[in-house]
């Protein structure tokens, strides 16, 4: 049994979640993620690491409430314990210096996001960070990010925070901002990844994703993280979960990624229990 040393919402519908795993604190690598089930009934639900404490023995990752099972999760309290806690799983972000490097985060990926931007600061790159949400009140851990950012960029939907609109203003920011990175690393939904991907195309700018298709066994057994990237089969847990954004099929995997929505999300929409969906 895995303890949980701390649940609590950090904003509106997303937790951090804090779970003694010794094992998995010693191995994390920025990039990589692990399986928990909230419960002995529960499914194998896949979470990018967003921190860890070596010392402590304990493996931070930031989840949003979206389904039945993230919904169990969302009801842990410190010490209660979960039956599985599996990893860390996934190749490692690759870490070295490219020179300037743009994080871009948003909702769960801002979490994901920090131990890349830490990992590519203490490599000596210039790490600038861009988070984006749709209102101020959804943006977190800003404070540390600017720990190791040149700056911190925000981008709100509703314009409460930065500069107002969506990633698609990306190419404008950059050059309001002066910034011409060598290589920008995109963690949050698929929109967002799939948008940035679609904007720094024509700019020539290499952009990693770090994918988060539905998962099971999280080592390349199932299949069913499949998806097609330069026009080959790979499996994101195994292969994964960062690619380059230019060579992913986008179309496919949002297919794939909402396969099980009305099992998943339709359920809690007819309880009450996702008014917010
Ligand atoms: Fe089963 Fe990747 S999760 S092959």
């Amino acid at each position: 049994m895995f303890q949980i040393i701390e649940r609590r919402m950090i904003v509106p519908n997303l937790h951090e979640l804090v779970v003694e795993a010794p094992d998995i604190a010693q191995a994390a690598q920025p990039g990589n993620f692990i399986i928990v089930r909230p419960d002995e009934y529960g499914e194998r639900t896949p979470l990018s690491v967003a921190d860890w404490d070596r010392e402590a023995g304990t493996v931070t990752s930031i989840f949003m409430q979206v389904g039945g099972s993230t919904a169990k999760l969302a009801r842990l309290k410190p010490g209660d314990s979960m039956p599985s806690c599996a990893g860390p799983l996934g190749k490692d972000t690759e870490i070295e210096n490219f020179g300037t490097v743009l994080c871009v985060g948003g909702c769960y990926g801002i979490g994901s996001l920090y131990p890349v931007a830490c990992a590519l600061k203490e490599a000596g790159n210039k790490v600038y960070t861009l988070l984006e949400g749709r209102s101020s009140y959804l943006l977190y851990w800003q404070d540390r990010f600017a720990e190791v950012s040149e700056r911190v960029i925000e981008v709100t939907r509703d314009g409460t925070a930065g500069y107002k609109g969506h990633i698609s203003r990306l190419a404008e920011i950059l050059t309001l901002e002066k910034i011409q990175p060598d290589l920008i690393i995109v963690n949050g939904c698929t929109f967002l990844m799939m948008k940035t991907s679609k904007v720094t195309e024509p700019m020539g700018c290499k952009t990693i994703v770090n994918m988060n298709p539905i998962m099971i066994d999280g080592t390349g057994m199932c299949g069913v993280c499949r998806l097609t990237v330069a026009g080959k089969m790979k499996f994101a847990c195994v292969d994964g979960p960062d690619f380059n954004g230019h060579e992913v099929d986008w179309e496919e995997f949002l297919k794939r990624r909402q396969t099980y929505n009305p099992e998943e999300v339709h359920p809690l929409r007819k309880s009450g229990c996702a008014s917010h969906f």
